[in-house]
């Protein structure tokens, strides 16, 4: 397995995307879901070999994306896309947002489950419907999908539901059964599920990710999921994902879309995706080892240093949820942390009202920057501002 760590500092401060270039050089740049990691080899000479060819026009329709895509699905997650269809667009919000587009009426309610993936609430809204938030409940000392919740929801007329599995911001990949469930009661209640999967492929060993539309006839007939290579192999920048419909209905909707929405991936984004599903395994298994060393690091150092935070370990991904309730600092812990640690994590409340008093931290980093991002944040002292020093 290749073994990933991240770039030299200077490397990474030479970087002109946000995660880098939005804070002056004091700050640790732990926010927005980049890695720190260099591109995989398969994936820099696939973007060599273009640049060199000059082939940087429109995206055939003759690509090799489809099926690097179903052939990593299959290995991956045992999931067989023989008979679905696959439409490629720029991005996963694009994708959601057309699919909304398809699948409702101006002003009709579309369910999210905060504490969520921000730009949920605004992709709800740029489609022309409206949010219905079902936060997620506390089971198990854990938070879950609210299935009695979501099912009051559904029955009072949502339209939609956009899934996040794996969840961002905790990491959950949802359980089969959940999944089953909340496929039964999109069926009954006539509510389309656009399952977001793009955190899947950076699922842990040890845990597993279930694809919606493997779950059931049920989840298929009413369901979408959207899928992209863009946060495992930290290609965001060059715009590509794939729809993905299985059942009669969502495959009608899929082929009904103007050509314009394939029109719109990146020819970039697409080689290098091509790429990464493909040849990028193994480098994707090393991002996994560099990731779960991270966690390991992190639960060391916050029981070290920040023993009243509360987290959990996340089943995918490198996006941790951190509760600084224990920790007294109110209901914008980001805001302090940047100001006082010079430490940018997301703001929580960003996620929904139950986000108050937490932060998202980025763990996509060097062991160094994490333990220094730590040891900064715990020199904040406890309590509200200018308390403790009394
Ligand atoms: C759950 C989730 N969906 C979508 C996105 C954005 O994807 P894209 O850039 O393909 O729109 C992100 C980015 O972090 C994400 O975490």
């Amino acid at each position: 397995m290749t073994r990933v760590s991240s770039d030299p500092i200077d490397v990474l401060r030479s970087r002109t995307s946000e995660k880098w270039a939005d804070h002056p050089a004091d700050v640790l740049p732990m926010f927005v879901a980049e890695m720190d990691y260099p591109l995989a080899d398969p994936i820099r000479r696939a973007l060599h070999e273009a640049i060199d060819r000059g082939d940087a026009g429109y995206v055939s329709s003759h690509n090799p994306l489809a099926a690097g895509f179903r052939g990593f699905a299959q290995r991956r997650w045992n999931w067989d896309l023989n008979g679905a269809r696959l439409l490629t667009t720029a991005d996963v919000s694009m994708g959601i947002v057309e699919i909304l587009r398809r699948v409702t009426e101006p002003g009709d309610k579309v369910v999210i489950t905060p504490p969520v993936y921000p730009p949920f609430f605004d992709l709800v809204a740029e489609a022309g419907a409206s949010v219905l938030a079902v936060p997620l409940r506390e089971a198990e000392n854990a938070l879950r999908l609210d299935l009695a919740a979501l099912e009051r929801a559904f029955a009072s007329g949502a339209r939609a539901f956009v899934l996040c599995n794996p969840h961002n911001p905790l990491g959950h990949a949802h359980t089969r059964d959940d999944l089953e469930t909340l496929a039964r009661l999109a069926v009954v209640h006539g509510v389309t599920v656009i399952s977001d999967e793009i955190h899947a492929p950076l699922t842990q060993p040890g845990t597993t990710f279930t694809p919606y539309l493997s779950v059931s006839a049920e989840a298929r007939a009413s369901g979408f999921a959207v899928h992209s290579a863009s946060k495992a192999w930290n290609i965001a920048g060059l715009k590509c994902a794939t729809m993905v419909a299985a059942g009669e209905g969502p495959a009608g909707i899929l082929d009904r879309m103007p050509s314009e929405v394939f029109w719109r991936t990146g020819q970039f984004g697409m080689l290098a995706s091509a790429a990464a599903y493909a040849d990028g395994e193994d480098w994707l298994d090393g991002v996994l080892e560099a990731i779960a060393r991270n966690v390991e690091s992190l639960d060391r150092l916050l029981r070290e240093h920040l023993p009243e935070v509360r987290w959990h370990r996340p089943d995918a991904g490198y996006l941790v949820w951190l509760d600084f309730r224990g920790r007294g600092w109110g209901s914008d812990p980001a805001e302090r942390i940047l100001e006082e640690a010079r430490v940018a994590l997301s703001a929580g409340s960003e996620f929904g009202e139950p986000g108050a008093g937490f932060a998202r931290m980025n763990i996509a980093c060097s062991p160094e920057l994490l333990d220094e991002a730590i040891r900064r944040i715990a020199a904040i002292p406890p309590g509200e501002r200018g308390q403790s020093q009394s």
